[in-house]
């Protein structure tokens, strides 16, 4: 049966590749989306696009009076944690504020379940165990804070009102669409893993490694790098997930990679070196991020591309295809 979703922030990286995965079963996705971030270029000719704020109110409502939607996936959101630090009110009014506003607006419109885009930066990495679901909450920045202002909207939107939610709290997402119709494209890029790939190909200036003297395998920051289809597809299943109730997983591998050794990845990937120099830790870096994704395994979820070579290759393979990103 072919059902209907409202997607925010589906012309951005996660968001469009939940599109294309919702697209491929038959289902309906509805993309709402500023442009600031994402592409339209990323959002199927035969995908409707309604470009609009979601500070714009009259707006929000308008696309939510045009329901019934089987749920809402929100990824909307500004997600780069070194200008959270420089710029924290404005992550807390565009991503907490705009966020709440559109947790009331699914209440009022009558949307049963609400699936969030959160983020591993709740969590203070301290040691370098994996980290559950139900690990401590303390946000080391205002990104990781606006996320979870909305995970506590939800809490209550659910036990007052009843609004089912998912609240998916990515590791690092990597990797491209594995045919070729999606990737990364951040401007400015930020990213180790499109950085580094567009180093290997001389297109970029060599990669700054942010510190080698970590207490890690080799000095250097290790996370849990999980493809954009793998967690595209956690979305799905989290939502039938919800008919038993409220939802939050954390999503990676379980299989941490220190900022050397995806630069090696790279390297055996792309058969070129990575020219790289070593400069001071960046503000704010964990030295280990890990995931322990228990109760989404255990709901059925299965990464099919777990190892870093096969996340590499399909990022590699969109780069080189797409020297400008979605410009070309
Ligand atoms: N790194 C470098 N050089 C670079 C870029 C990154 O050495 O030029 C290092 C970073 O210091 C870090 C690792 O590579 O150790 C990964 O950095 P990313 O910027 O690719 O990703 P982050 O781990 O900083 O952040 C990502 C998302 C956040 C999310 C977080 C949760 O971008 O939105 O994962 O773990 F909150």
């Amino acid at each position: 049966m072919s059902r209907r979703f409202l997607v925010t922030g589906g012309a951005g990286y996660v968001g469009s590749h939940l599109v294309a995965a919702l697209r491929d079963r038959g289902d309906t996705a509805v993309v709402l989306d500023n442009l600031s971030i994402g592409h339209h270029q990323a959002v199927p000719d035969d995908v409707q696009l309604i470009e609009a704020d979601l500070g714009d109110a009259a707006a929000v409502d308008a696309v939510l009076a045009q329901g019934p939607w089987d749920a809402v996936f929100h990824f909307a959101a500004l997600s780069q944690v070194g200008e959270s630090m420089r710029e924290p009110l404005r992550y807390l009014m565009e991503n907490a504020g705009n966020g709440i506003r559109l947790v009331d607006a699914c209440v009022r419109h009558g949307v049963g379940r609400f699936v969030l885009s959160s983020t591993a930066a709740l969590f203070d990495a301290t040691g370098d165990a994996s980290i559950p679901a139900d690990a401590p909450i303390d946000p080391q920045s205002a990104y990781g804070e606006s996320k979870w202002i909305i995970e506590r909207a939800l809490h209550w939107a659910s036990q007052v009102h009843g609004m089912r939610h998912a609240c998916l709290r990515y590791f690092n997402a990597a990797g491209a669409d594995p045919q070729g119709r999606l990737g990364e494209d951040h401007r400015p890029e930020t990213h180790l893993m499109p950085l580094a790939i567009d180093a290997a190909l001389g297109r970029r200036p060599p990669l700054t490694v942010f510190g080698s003297d970590y207490p890690t395998r080799d000095g250097t920051c290790v996370r849990d790098y999980i493809h954009v289809t793998d967690l595209a597809a956690a979305h799905l299943l989290a939502f039938d997930a919800m008919v038993e109730g409220d939802v939050y997983w954390n999503l990676g591998n379980g299989a941490g990679y220190s900022v050397m050794e995806v630069l090696l990845a790279v390297e055996r990937v792309s058969g070129r070196p990575v020219p790289h120099r070593v400069s001071e830790r960046r503000s704010g870096d964990a030295a280990s991020l890990v995931a322990s994704a228990e109760p989404a395994l255990k709901a059925g979820w299965q990464p099919k591309y777990a190892g870093l070579d096969d996340i590499v290759r399909t990022a590699f393979l969109w780069r080189q295809a797409h020297p400008t990103g979605y410009d070309n």
